[in-house]
Parts: C-alpha cells; structure tokens; sequence
C-alpha cells in the first residue's frame, strides 16, 4: 500500500506557483487576488477558509476575506456578489458552501460572474467541463484529477465507483473521469442512496471514491484487493479524548482497508489540500485570462 500524499503533491504545486508568482514581480505584472465570503460560525467552513487564505499568504497571491453573521439576508450577500463581480481589483472569488438554510445557494451560484467563478460552481463552467471547453474546473474534482495524474495513477479502462452525487464533487468528477482525457478514460459507476448492491458494485471498483460525509462508511470488504481509494469525507467526530474534543475522519475506515488496496488517500493530507491546491491555479487563471 503507498499513500497518495495529497499534502505532498499540493505543496509541489504551491512551490510552482510561487515561482510563477515570483516571476510576475519580477516583471512589474499584477499578482493574482482571490477573495472568499464566509457566512456564520461553522468549524469546518472556518478552518478550509483559513488556509485557502493562508495558501494565497504562502504563494504570494493578494486576498480578502469577507465575513457574515449567519443570520445575513440573501439579499445582502446578493449585493456583496455583484460589488465582487464589479471589482476590477478581484480577479477570482468563492462563496463558502454550505449557506445558512434561509439562502438559496444555487441564486448566489450563479449570480456569481463565470470569469471569476473560481470554485467552478456556476452552470456556465459546469456546461463547459461537460462539454471539454476551458473553464473552471469545480476545485475538489480538479484537486483529485491533479492528483492521480501527478502520482501516476492509471485511469484508462479502469471501473471507477463513485460514492455520492454532490453538485460539487460526485456529479462533476463522474463527467470528469469519463472524459477521452488522461487522467479519464474510465468506466464510471455513480452511487447514491438510492442504489442497490452497493458492497457488489463497490467490489467492482479498480478505483473508488467516497465522497458522502459518513464516517468510516467503506469498510474492507467492500474493497478489492489492490484498489485505490479516493476519500473525499472531512466530519469531525466528536472525541473528548482528543486535544481539540474532536477528530477530521474521513469515509473510509483506513486503518483496515489500507493493507488491502495499491493507492489510499489519508484524512487529513489527501484531498483537502489538492481543493485548495486547484483554487489557486483557477484564481491564478482567472487573472491571466483576463488578459493581465
Ligand atoms: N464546501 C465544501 N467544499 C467546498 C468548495 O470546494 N468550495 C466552496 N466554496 N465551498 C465548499
């Protein structure tokens, strides 16, 4: 078993982003800014807020963060979406999901101006990954592409089970992998909920994602002999042994499913650092298509 060492490979591409940023000094041109509104207290949103803000600290790329009280009117956040869009010193911008239950998340979506959808949220960028036209790749989806073909993971004729049909990962990195690309070219089994034989179809997986927020929910037998495993979950689960009274655990009890398979995401170190990893080169785009 090897680890697929997110956080190592996103630090590769934080180290080449630098550079190009570095570069981009050197020669009087205008420095990436990313700007992120974080509505409400939520543990989970704060922390991956704070270190995308902190990856643009590290990286050298400009950012703001704008913060609201849960209780914050649709109609406010409305106008503060707009005032980005308008803001010719922003060059990209993400509004931290999930939203308060009083906001409709799909209204501020795409209020949001495709060229500065850096989250790849919008349905404009979502018909374009469809399609294969440039765009903006949603960020947890593009993090995992970045990190299977950075890590040599072969793809092409492989059965890939996806666990979850999220707007933002499942559903497009099902697009995603079944694309004539490399990393793609695979057969793709999207499950949800609703399906049945879940542990079969499971079984069938050479590659296999959860991305359904259960903890531990893949267990080894559900796993084929030298799979490789893809664990997008982050809960925290409360522990009052531990330090900060909770721990990050992901979908899959890695711990015994590990021994069985080739490749294996670690929680945390895997994905989370590979989304944060794809917001930066989206943001790093969005300026350098607007021509700057
Ligand atoms: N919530 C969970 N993942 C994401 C993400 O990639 N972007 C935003 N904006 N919110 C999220």
């Amino acid at each position: 078993m090897q680890l697929l060492d997110g956080k190592a490979t996103s630090e590769e591409i934080k180290k080449e982003l630098t550079l190009a940023i570095l570069d981009r000094k050197q020669n009087g041109k205008k420095i990436p800014h990313l700007a992120a509104i974080l509505v409400g207290n939520d543990g989970g949103s704060m922390t991956y807020v704070n270190a995308k803000v902190k990856a643009c600290e590290e990286i050298g790329f400009e950012s703001t963060l704008i913060r609201y009280d849960e209780s914050v009117s649709e109609e406010i956040l409305l106008a503060k979406v707009q005032a980005l869009n308008e803001d010719k010193s922003v060059d990209g911008f993400i509004v931290q999901l999930p939203l308060p239950k009083h906001i409709d998340e799909l209204l501020i979506t795409q209020a949001i101006d495709p060229k500065k959808d850096v989250d790849g949220f919008h349905p404009v960028n979502l018909g374009n990954m469809i399609l294969n036209i440039p765009g903006f790749l949603p960020a947890t989806p593009a993090g995992i592409m970045e990190l299977l073909k950075r890590n040599n993971i072969e793809t092409e004729g492989k059965n890939c089970v996806i666990l979850g049909r999220s707007n933002i990962v499942g559903q497009p990195l099902s697009i995603l992998l079944a694309q004539n690309t490399n990393p793609g070219n695979c057969t793709v089994t999207l499950t949800h909920s609703k399906t049945k034989n879940l542990k079969e179809i499971c079984l069938t997986a050479d590659i296999l994602i959860a991305a359904i927020g259960k903890p531990g929910f893949v267990t080894a037998d559900m796993v084929k002999n030298g799979a490789v495993i893809i664990d997008v979950g982050t809960t925290r689960v409360i522990d009052e042994s531990r330090p900060r009274g909770w721990y990050l655990s992901g979908d899959v009890d890695f711990v015994n499913v590990a021994p069985k398979c080739s490749f294996i995401t670690p929680v945390p170190g895997g994905v989370g650092p590979m989304t944060i990893a794809s917001l930066m080169i989206n943001t790093l785009r969005a300026m350098e298509l607007k021509g700057k």
